[in-house]
């Protein structure tokens, strides 16, 4: 923590820092205290007088220091008075984790910012000085943990050589407070074993595993533990063996439970096999197995129920496994959401589902009081910003904010990261607030307005492609997912058709399931509408389908014209950069609008209203 504030308190005061060992006095005191136990093992305060002469920093802990030193550099960085502090932090999430997708051959699944930063042929002998820096900017955000490794698992990661590879990375982090994880195979008993099974019965199966963690914990003793995605497309599974997702996550967690590691078992499965809504089917999968895991297990659920859209209606496992914690699983990384290219601030996207009502214990049971930890699918690479476009670090930044404090707003967090990344010039700080706010809501009208969902083209999940019907599995087809006809469009998720509405609390349900009253944003996600159905604002269906693209698309355009007011006080190649963006990013919203309205219009069989572009 010393040279962290060394670094940058020399750089931002101008001159030279030196430490001194007094007890108390002027200056910066900085002291661990076992006095204040409501600090817990990460926690800090932060405490001045009025006139400035000491600033006290304590924790019981030196990551807790750690974290307070960052937090008095982004005040000092952010232009905040440093009188009369009185800052008592802890994160109200024990678990803050990034999940990379990062494949041994350093391909990044859905990674959008170059090649992985882990370069797995020079480890463990080099250590890259980014590695130092990817902690120390995890730690400036408080993120506690990281899972190196693809969810779509490489069983090679456990061999010893490569154990020796995570070891060095975890030596690197582990000052930083960042414990590492690994994904694990289902099948590694069998690809690397040399078993003829992975059944998490069989007790030589269960000893594999058993000798596996040894050697992992005799060479990391604070390794996290694994993140699991099993009997998930295509992804090996206790399934396998006809043993539920209790028997194969208990079996792992058994295995890392001596050395206080914990099982995190994705609930991201779905099934063509099935007739039942892709919507339903982790729910109907995991709730009956609620009190059958071991305590050292979390269910790892995505923020909705089918897979990263621009929005989703919260996954309804969230508050119905008491007996269950669970991990909140966010996508960084903007696989559905313009990918490197498009500016989208997603804080309010996460928001959105953290504040959501569950109603499980009456009103207010927000999403958030039913997560014990957040997990992030990272958006970084080894691109020169790291993660591509100059504004998705932001997106990294939020999750680190949210998971220390959820009740954070997004405007706070965005007004933060632009006063640390591009100025503290007024004009900048609200221009680009006003940039960064809209985003999310103009990403959404652009492709995917009043609830659509999954009409995306298959495979790169890029542009558009409504018509998509050609897979060999249905659930993977947009035309599954909007059902547009000549009657109408939308999904029917109420009692009169796929009934995913009954999994919610019915207090929750209620807010959605009456197509009059159901809130414009969530109407297709949960009813088939007809065209002319009459919206809030007065408009028919189709009406306020139009409005919605065109305005996704007008957006964007202010969006460039904010953008270009900037010009004189943002950096040539940044500014370039970004502007070159957005011109990308308007012309695929203009994309998405025609295909889309052009697509769906055969069914509407109306006209765009004149005061529209008419679609090229
Ligand atoms: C999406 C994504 C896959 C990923 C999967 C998962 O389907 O397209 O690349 O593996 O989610 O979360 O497991």
């Amino acid at each position: 923590m010393k040279e962290e504030l060394t670094q940058a308190l020399s750089r931002m005061l101008g001159k030279p820092i030196t430490f001194v060992n007094q007890p108390d006095g002027a200056g910066l005191i900085i002291r661990t205290t076992s006095a204040n136990a409501s600090l817990g093992s990460e926690g800090f305060q932060l405490q001045s007088n009025a006139t400035n002469t000491a600033i006290t920093l304590s924790a019981q802990t030196d990551i807790g220091l750690l974290y307070g030193g960052f937090h008095l550099l982004r005040l000092m960085q952010t232009r905040q008075p440093l009188i009369q502090l009185n800052i008592h932090s802890t994160p109200k999430l024990a678990l803050r984790l990034l999940n990379h997708w990062d494949n041994l051959n350093r391909y990044v699944e859905r990674g959008y910012a170059g090649i992985s930063i882990f370069n797995w042929h020079t480890l463990p002998g080099y250590i890259d000085q980014r590695y130092i820096d990817y902690a120390r900017a995890n730690a400036s955000i408080g993120i506690n943990g990281t899972v190196l490794t693809n969810v779509n698992a490489n069983a090679w990661i456990l061999t010893g050589d490569y154990l020796q590879k995570v070891k060095a990375l975890a030596d690197v982090f582990r000052p930083y407070g960042i414990k590492v994880y690994l994904t694990a195979r289902f099948s590694a008993p069998i690809e690397m074993g040399g078993l003829s099974t992975a059944d998490p019965l069989q007790p030589q199966v269960q000893q594999w595993w058993q000798q596996k963690v040894k050697e992992i914990y005799t060479l990391i003793p604070d390794f996290g533990g694994f993140l699991v995605k099993a009997n998930s497309e295509g992804q090996p599974g206790p399934q396998d063996y006809k043993r539920t997702h209790a028997d194969g996550a208990n079996m792992l967690a058994d295995a890392v439970a001596p050395y206080n590691g914990i099982i995190m078992w994705r609930a991201f499965v779905y099934s063509h096999e099935t007739p039942e809504d892709r919507f339903k089917q982790a729910y109907n999968e995991f709730k009956p197995l609620d009190g059958q895991f071991r305590k050292n297990v979390m269910v790892q659920v995505k923020n909705g129920p089918i897979d990263f859209q621009p929005r989703e209606p919260f996954s309804p496992l969230f508050g119905a496994m008491p007996q269950t914690p669970l991990m909140m699983e966010f996508q960084l990384t903007q696989e559905y959401l313009g990918q490197g290219t498009h500016l989208v601030y997603e804080a309010p996207m996460f928001k959105e589902t953290l504040d959501a009502d569950t109603h499980i214990n009456g009103k207010g049971s927000t999403v958030t009081k039913s997560v014990s930890g957040i997990a992030g699918v990272a958006n970084i690479g080894n691109d020169i910003n790291w993660c591509s476009h100059p504004f998705a670090q932001a997106n990294w930044y939020a999750l680190g904010k949210l998971a220390w404090n959820p009740a954070q707003s997004s405007e706070t967090i965005a007004e933060e990261w632009i006063r640390q990344t591009w100025s503290n010039k007024t004009t900048v700080v609200n221009t680009c607030k006003q940039i960064m706010l809209q985003s999310r809501e103009a990403m959404v009208n652009y492709m995917t307005p009043l609830g659509l969902h999954h009409i995306m083209g298959n495979g790169h999940h890029y542009g558009p492609l409504p018509w998509g019907n050609t897979l060999p599995r249905a659930d993977w087809n947009p035309v599954y997912y909007h059902r547009a006809d000549s009657a109408g469009i939308g999904f029917n998720r109420t009692a009169t058709g796929s009934n995913a509405l009954a999994q919610y609390h019915p207090a929750a349900a209620a807010a959605w399931a009456d197509s009059n009253t159901c809130s414009s944003e969530y109407l297709l996600w949960f009813h088939h509408v007809s065209w002319q159905h009459r919206m809030p604002t007065g408009r028919s269906l189709w009406q306020e389908l139009c409005f919605r693209y065109n305005q996704g698309v007008a957006q964007v355009r202010t969006m460039q014209q904010q953008w270009q007011q900037l010009q004189p006080y943002i950096d040539k190649e940044r500014y370039t950069q970004v502007q070159l963006m957005l011109g990308i990013q308007q012309r695929e919203a203009v994309w998405w609008r025609d295909a889309c309205l052009l697509y769906f219009q055969q069914f509407s069989q109306q006209p765009i209203p004149a005061q529209y572009e008419k679609p090229a």
